[in-house]
């Protein structure tokens, strides 16, 4: 059954009739344009077909009532008493994105729910985003606020900063709230403008879970955040993006090693982002599959934020049959890789990098061909009048 039918089908189960609204938002995987956006810089990354999905209706006493269907577990708040971050759980993605959005002035309706969701965790693939900004766009939907991709991602973004404590730039919650399918977008981190590009003919895009995880990854991000902050300092600029490869060039000698490598990355990377979007217009897969694994090499020798999982993942991937070009994707130490590679050969390059990368680390990883699709959006509604009548699962009654 998709998550789409099993949301539906235990909302109709605990609650007796059919939700009001099913939402989803994506997940991500970013093409290139990495560790830029805290930079003001460029990424370039496409929502793909694993989602966040909220079946829910309005509620008048203002709580919100939610069960998860991948914890197995129901949770309620009061929107008049938002309290505290109080646990680690689930819910607090759900209470966060409220309290922004009332923090921002928004009236919210509560609502009932059931949430399930199939971007897996921790593995870089933007799982917190699309959890956010499915919650936004189902708080949006039952208050009947207007959908407005770019400020509702950064009320997402400030969820994620201030309420779950995680200093992440808006690269995500973007993409998810914003993405366009078939397409990935070019999203300048300054101005928030993006622009959608179609993948070049003929190929497709393979994400690579190394089946690695790093604790430590948010000290280590803040570590670099605040190593490409002091760089800007040193520059006079307000971020690394208003400096170009010849300025830092220029200067390399008045910078410690460390910042000068740092530096070296989110300069040359905003550079190669641009390059690649050049390249997809230009349908120029080997052109863009060079920069991508330029990217890598950036991120393993200068920002130093790659793993032993994630430079076997790209050197099999590399090999394999129909590649372009292979990367590290999202904030890196574990995780996710990803690939540009030959449609027609993608069956082949599958198997052959599982193989691979199984013999040569002894985990076993997951590699799969992604599609880019839409942002957070209202997909059933009863208003729309498309929603299932009944949404039970096969030979149950109410
Ligand atoms: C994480 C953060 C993003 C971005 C990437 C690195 O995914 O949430 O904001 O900084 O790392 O590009």
């Amino acid at each position: 059954m998709s998550l789409r039918a099993r949301v539906v089908d235990a909302f109709h189960r605990r609650y007796g009739s059919p939700p009001a609204f099913v939402v989803r938002a994506p997940g991500r995987v970013n093409l290139i344009g990495e560790h830029t956006d805290y930079n003001d810089g460029f990424v370039f990354p496409m929502a793909i077909d694993r989602a966040a999905w909220i079946a829910l209706r309005p509620r008048d006493d203002g709580r919100v009532v939610a069960t998860s269907l991948d914890f197995d577990e129901t949770r309620e708040f009061d929107l008049g008493r938002l309290g505290m971050k109080d646990t680690d759980g689930w819910i607090e993605y759900l209470k966060g994105t409220a309290w922004a959005l009332l923090d921002a002035g928004h009236v919210l309706k509560g609502f009932e729910a059931v949430v399930a969701g199939d971007v897996p965790l921790g593995a870089g693939l933007s799982s917190s985003a699309s959890i956010e900004m499915a919650t936004a766009r189902a708080f949006a939907a039952v208050s009947g606020l207007r959908w407005e991709p770019a400020p509702m991602a950064l009320l997402g973004q400030k969820a994620e900063n201030r309420w779950v404590g995680v200093n992440c730039g808006i690269m995500d919650q973007l993409i998810s709230a914003a993405g366009v399918q078939d397409k990935a977008l070019l999203i300048d981190c300054r101005s928030l403008e993006t622009q959608a590009v179609p993948l070049p003919k003929g190929t497709v895009v393979v994400v690579l879970d190394t089946a690695t995880r790093r604790g430590l990854v948010d000290s280590a991000y803040n570590e670099r955040r605040a190593q490409c902050e002091a760089a800007a300092k040193l520059f006079g600029v307000k971020a690394l993006r208003d400096v170009t490869s010849a300025e830092l060039g220029a200067r390399a000698r008045e910078l410690d090693p460390t910042t000068l490598k740092r530096a070296r990355h989110v300069v040359t990377e905003d550079e190669r982002t641009l390059l690649a979007a050049e390249a997809m217009k230009a349908d120029d897969a080997p052109r863009l599959g060079t920069l991508m694994n330029e990217s890598h090499e950036s991120l393993r020798h200068d920002f130093e934020v790659t793993n032993d999982g994630l430079n076997t993942m790209v050197d099999e991937a590399r090999k394999a049959p129909g590649c372009f070009g292979a990367r590290m994707t999202g904030a890196g130490f574990g995780g996710c890789a990803v690939a540009l590679v030959a449609a027609d050969r993608s069956e082949a390059f599958v198997g052959q990098v599982e193989a691979g990368y199984r013999k040569a680390t002894g985990l076993d990883p997951k590699v799969y061909v992604c599609r880019a699709t839409n942002g957070a959006e209202v997909v059933a509604s009863q208003e729309r009048g498309n929603m299932p009548a009944a949404g039970l699962g096969r030979g149950e009654t109410a």
